[in-house]
């Protein structure tokens, strides 16, 4: 989106504490370390409301437009969800083919003319840089829910919330991601997110889903230490969070590839013996095989608490480019 005038509903002290005011959320590069304390204090703020009251109307009359090119469960109930307890309502588009895309409207036209009736647009896209391309023509701010194989920058930002509220803390934290490392957008983000911090990462991938060269040179430019693996064993007992990732059918041109692969890793309960009490399994899900259903009682089994503490970011998230928070 272009440069959007200051919030004239806001006084002029209030413009400071709505950092993100009109601005779009395409990358997790735009974030500082400090506005993630900052963004990660009003998700906070958001889940003691959720637990207090349930549904409050700091954002009346405020509509989001959801745009889903691709399949979505989480991430566009959450945004729904978020914009509902916020008092807000949604133009839901999931099924693209239901609407003038099927007739070959182009993704400018498309997001040019949902703003006529949002507020804000949450994209989901398979090409990389879609976002992108939307936030150029737009002039309502664009929420990037996933570009391609590129960025998920919200998933990003709930698996560090999640990781805070979990275990208090990410300075001194050791992280292994492991699965689908070449293709998994998740990871890309999360991997950039984490080197603000203080932390060991783990990569543990077969040979030919390994973590794409650029992040980790973007990480070895920002010194954080990182090791590359291609089995668990070695690295599980000294990890605090396992980031497990889902093999993706759907990124495979040969499904023979897809298939030789798919089941390299299973976290089950025996799996796990080796690993610490206090740690966390964490899953961007939907999960295939990658972890057991017999693990899913397991006190260290973070995915699902991790879709919670998601509707609060996106609240956050929400609430900030709406100038409200
Ligand atoms: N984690 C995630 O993006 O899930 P969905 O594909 O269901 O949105």
């Amino acid at each position: 989106m272009t440069a959007l005038p200051l919030n004239p509903h806001l006084p002029l002290g209030d413009q400071r504490t709505a950092p993100w005011y009109g601005k779009d959320i395409l990358s997790v590069r735009q974030f500082t370390h400090d506005d993630l304390k900052f963004l990660f204090g009003v998700a906070h703020e958001m889940r003691v409301m959720v637990e207090r009251v349930g549904t409050f109307d700091l954002l009346k009359g405020k509509i989001l437009a959801s745009l889903f090119y691709e399949p979505s469960t989480r991430t566009s109930s959450s945004f729904t969800a978020a914009m509902e307890r916020l008092g807000g309502s949604v133009i839901p588009i999931s099924e693209v083919k239901y609407s003038s895309v099927s007739k070959g409207e182009s993704l400018p036209d498309t997001v040019r003319s949902l703003e006529c009736y949002a507020d804000v647009i949450v994209l989901r896209h398979p090409e990389i840089g879609s976002a992108a391309l939307a936030a150029k023509y737009a002039r309502k701010p664009i929420i990037n829910a996933g570009d391609g194989v590129g960025e998920h920058p919200t998933q990003a930002l709930l698996d560090l919330f999640t990781i805070l509220e979990e275990l208090g803390k990410v300075d001194g934290l050791t992280i292994t991601m492991l699965g689908d490392l070449k293709y998994g957008r998740t990871v890309h983000s999360l991997s950039r997110l984490l080197s603000l911090y203080n932390v060991k990462l783990n990569f543990v991938s077969p040979d030919i889903l390994k973590m794409p060269a650029d992040i980790l040179e973007e990480l070895q430019a920002k010194g954080v230490p990182f090791s590359q693996h291609t089995t668990l064993d070695a690295v599980l007992p000294e990890t605090d969070v396992l980031y497990v990732t889902r093999v993706q059918k759907e990124r495979f041109e040969n499904p023979e590839i897809y298939e030789a692969h798919k089941n390299t890793y299973v976290i089950n309960p025996g799996v796990m013996r080796p690993a610490k009490e206090k740690m966390i399994v964490m899953h961007p899900l939907p999960r295939v095989t990658e972890i057991g259903i017999e693990f899913d009682e397991d006190p260290r089994a973070a995915y699902f608490r991790q879709m919670e503490y998601g509707l609060y970011v996106r609240m956050a998230l929400l609430a900030l480019v709406l100038g409200k928070a």
